[in-house]
């Protein structure tokens, strides 16, 4: 994989046009590292499923820069709701599915009559957006079920031998994937994937209950909603907060939250403070850390409480753990 730096001459014109030759070009959102393609290439798009192993039965978000462009995009862009998360939101780490137009080709939609989209905040993909005035199919660009990726060097890491390009936008500011909100059904709105922005705002800008769609075990609603997923290929454990991981061997990792008073080896934090936008920035880079280093057997992960954006992170720690636990 080529890395792009933001620095050379051109380099948002050069991603562009390779996005508009149909190319795929590795991308940073503010959430995490997307493989991008235009959505309406469907050769394109498929290349996406095909390098990251992905089930054709998984639909894609699609990124835009703008709210004229959900006219191409969704028959729903007039819905009230859309309007008022649009303001407060977008751009930014929220995801809306919304009925579809039947112009999207099949493949971004996985054959659903609905569509996700997002308006991404990193600058670098607007610029790109803007740029090249397409709306781009993204998924995380990480192998299928593997953790996201949350800068460059872990694109290269797990995707670099399958994809031409990526272009270096630093480490991802949340370094969690968007909140995924349904306004499919007209009456109540349904959080299909706990994120950066909480259910609790939701609600309040809404001003209505938000439903919770349960996991599943099954890839009909939503695959990102299967128990195991973005997980560590090493066995990963989670402990209750205020108790230390008992029975945790010597070579077993052990991460806290906040710094510990008094850190033992093979001990590692997601904050020096505990605050939960900071832990959701570094965990997935500390879990992929954490699984190339080859002394350690497995990982042990505290929770963190189940409230605002701790949700979010407590449910992709879940997914990690999925298999670990019996
Ligand atoms: O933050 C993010 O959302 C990142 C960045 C790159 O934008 N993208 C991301 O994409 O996490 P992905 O494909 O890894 O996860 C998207 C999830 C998948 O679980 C997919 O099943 C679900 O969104 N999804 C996509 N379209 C859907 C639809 N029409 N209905 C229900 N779920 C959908
Ligand atoms: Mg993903």
């Amino acid at each position: 994989m080529e890395i792009i730096s933001p620095e050379e001459p051109r380099a948002i014109r050069r991603v562009s046009q390779l996005l508009q030759q149909g190319e795929l070009v590795a991308l940073p959102t503010e959430t995490v590292y997307g493989l991008a393609a235009d959505a309406f290439n469907p050769r394109a798009v498929r290349s996406i499923f095909e390098v990251k192993g992905r089930p054709l039965i998984d639909p894609l978000i699609v990124h835009f820069h703008h709210l004229e462009q959900l006219e191409t995009l969704t028959t729903r862009s007039q819905d009230p709701r859309l309007h008022i998360l649009a303001r407060h939101c977008w751009p930014g780490p929220l995801t809306l599915v919304l009925l579809r137009d039947k112009k999207i080709p099949d493949l971004v939609t996985a054959g659903h009559d609905t569509v996700a989209v997002r308006m991404p905040a990193h600058p670098l993909l607007r610029a790109v957006l803007a740029e090249s005035q397409l709306t781009i199919a993204a998924p995380s660009a990480n192998p299928f079920g593997y953790i996201s990726p949350t800068t460059i060097a872990h694109v290269e890491a797990s995707l670099g031998d399958r994809i031409g390009f990526g272009l270096d936008g630093g480490p991802c500011s949340h370094g969690i994937e968007s909140t995924i909100l349904s306004l499919a059904d007209p009456s109540t709105p349904e959080l299909l994937r706990p994120g950066p922005i909480s259910r609790e705002t939701l609600e309040e800008l809404l001003a209505c209950p938000v439903g919770v769609r349960a996991r599943s075990n099954t890839f009909i609603d939503a695959p990102g909603l299967l128990p195991h997923h973005y997980a560590p290929r090493k066995p990963f454990y989670l402990f209750d907060s205020g108790s230390a991981p008992r029975n945790a061997a010597d070579s077993e990792a052990r991460i806290y939250l906040k710094r510990p008073p008094r850190p033992r080896p093979n001990t590692y934090w997601l904050s020096e403070d505990g605050s939960m936008e900071t832990v959701a920035r570094h965990l997935f880079a500390t879990m992929r850390q954490l699984d190339e280093i080859v002394s350690i057997t497995a990982i042990w992960c505290e929770k963190p409480p189940a409230d605002g954006i701790g949700t979010a992170i407590l449910d992709r720690m879940q997914r990690a753990a999925h298999r670990s636990v019996s």
